[in-house]
């Protein structure tokens, strides 16, 4: 495997992903992972992430010389490769002026590196500091002109240095050099396979079935990819000591229960335990306007109802994944903290503390979940269903959660996603989904002034829900939707669209 030592880069995630692609096996640590640890984990090679700091500031995050004494090739990027130089006697310094964005790198070497690198090539720069000299027996292997030491290695050992980020798309051949990283200076074996994943991840979950008899698995199912996959990867490892649990919290869109019980059926081959807590759901709700107090009861309840399912011998499945447990650094303290997460909430910390809880999936990041969905065979719909928010329809609600105005909003949903269905673009959008806006306005219809609903259309693109752009939809299907829900849907007289782009928007309304 490649270890990478984070120094609290947004990249660092990038890093593994790429690595992984190549079939090898990549995790995330903090910078002060213990020596003797990243020695237990015998890596075939370090990758020093990039970071915020300065490696001249006072406390600036380090590693130990030690880690450098291990004889494992190093690859330092942009924060990374100042340490190395640093550490090793060599001087960075600020630059006049920080260079950012992208700039043309030269070189001449037949170093390992860079094989098969063009000798002139686009690379993505991103940093104030920068070498000015180089470490004792270091010597420069390729150069920008903003930045003569971009880069560098050991003349002897396999320590490098890239002043750019090979991770970030914009630098044209950055994942030829972490391949000629993994391969030609670490040799790393291409055996990361998600098929050996799913029959390691099996026999360990019929080892401790084995060791417990009476024992089931049970997870909550909601019909999204994460909680699909972990369902087909624990029906083959446990059969029908596997229990997944579906709660009806009363929010849901149209037809959606019926939806996910026919899948699982059919495309799983197990039947899914069904809770209808609708009317509790609801009950709960009853008067609450605030969006983080919908939030938070759909969450408490969810718990509440989910955990009864649980036996005392029983076992949870969480469909955690890997971004949700990467310890964030904190860079400018030793200490690094975990993100709270709703997988983490104190019920089920509890469970874990007690051993009860297994999370086949955080290993994996989104798009591995998805490639190990497809080899369990699920079909394709079932792994690129757009995210639907956990508290459901009650935050595309404004306003009070009540048994009309969800039917109003269900039957406005379920037009926007058959016509966008029908006009191919499905798969194309983030999400696309109706609101329910908590005025009304006056209409005409026949010969009567009407008084009613406005429906808002909500379309994005994004890549991770970070930052998201409204979609262009054609007119046509915009009018389409329009028309549709103001003649098919009681109560509904107008039909808006949302242009606004996050941020500063938000992808929901509440
Ligand atoms: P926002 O509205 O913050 O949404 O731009 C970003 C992404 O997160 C989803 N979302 C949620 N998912 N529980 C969830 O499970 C929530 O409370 C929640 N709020 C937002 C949203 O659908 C989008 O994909």
């Amino acid at each position: 495997m490649i270890l990478i030592l984070d120094f609290g880069s947004q990249y660092s995630q990038l890093i593994a992903r790429k690595v992984r692609s190549f079939s090898v096996y990549s995790q995330i640590v903090p910078f002060n992972t213990p020596v003797a640890e990243i020695r237990r984990l015998k890596p075939a090679g370090l990758i020093l992430s990039g970071g915020p700091a300065s490696v001249s500031e006072k406390g600036a995050p380090r590693i130990r010389r030690e880690v450098l004494d291990l004889g494992v090739p190093i690859l330092g990027i942009c924060y990374g490769m100042q340490l190395l130089v640093h550490l090793l006697g060599g001087e960075v310094k600020p630059q006049q002026s920080s260079e950012y964005g992208r700039a043309t790198l030269r070189h001449d070497s037949a170093d390992p590196l860079l094989i098969k690198m063009p000798k002139r090539d686009t690379v993505w720069m991103s940093h104030n500091d920068a070498a000015v000299r180089l470490p004792k027996e270091w010597k420069t292997l390729a150069s920008t002109d903003g930045c003569e030491q971009a880069v560098v290695r050991h003349s002897q050992r396999p320590l490098y240095g890239l002043q750019f980020h090979p991770e970030v798309h914009h630098t044209r051949h950055g994942e030829l050099i972490l391949r000629n990283f993994v391969f030609n200076v670490c040799h790393a074996q291409a055996d990361w396979k998600l098929t050996d994943y799913i029959e390691h991840t099996c026999s360990e979950i019929r080892a401790l079935l084995e060791a417990h008899p009476g024992a089931r698995i049970v997870s909550a199912t909601s019909g999204g990819v994460d909680s699909t996959v972990l369902a087909a990867l624990l029906s083959r490892a446990a059969g029908d000591r596997f229990v997944p649990v579906f709660v009806d919290n009363g929010v849901l869109r149209a037809g959606e229960a019926e939806t996910v019980r026919r899948n699982f059926r059919e495309k799983i081959g197990i039947e899914v335990r069904f809770i209808d807590a609708s009317e509790h759901f609801l009950a709960c709700l009853a008067g609450v306007t605030d969006p983080e107090e919908k939030r938070r009861i759909i969450g408490r309840e969810f718990v509440n109802v989910f955990l009864k399912e649980l036996g005392p011998k029983d076992y949870l499945a969480q469909g955690t994944l890997y971004p949700d447990v990467i310890e964030s650094v904190n860079v400018r303290g030793p200490s690094a903290t975990i993100k709270t997460h709703h997988n983490r909430v104190k019920e089920i910390l509890d469970l874990m503390e007690q051993g009860r809880v297994v999370e086949p999936l955080k290993e994996l990041f989104k798009d591995e979940v998805r490639e190990l969905g497809a080899k369990l065979g699920l079909p394709r719909e079932m792994l690129w269903r757009q995210p639907f928010p956990g508290p459901g329809l009650a935050v595309r609600l404004l306003g009070e959660v009540t048994r009309e105005r969800l039917e109003v909003l269900r039957q406005a949903d379920r037009i926007v996603l058959e016509e966008i269905k029908a006009a191919g673009l499905y798969d194309k959008l983030w999400q696309s989904f109706a609101v329910l806006l908590p005025v009304k306005a006056v209409g005409v219809m026949g010969d009567s002034r009407t008084y009613a609903n406005v429906v808002a259309v909500r379309a994005v693109e994004s890549v991770d829900a970070m930052t998201a752009d409204f979609a262009q939809l054609p007119w046509d299907v915009l009018g389409r939707i329009a028309s549709r829900i103001i003649n098919e849907v009681r109560g509904v007289n107008r039909v808006v669209y949302d242009i606004s782009s996050k941020p500063p928007s938000t992808i929901e309304w509440e």
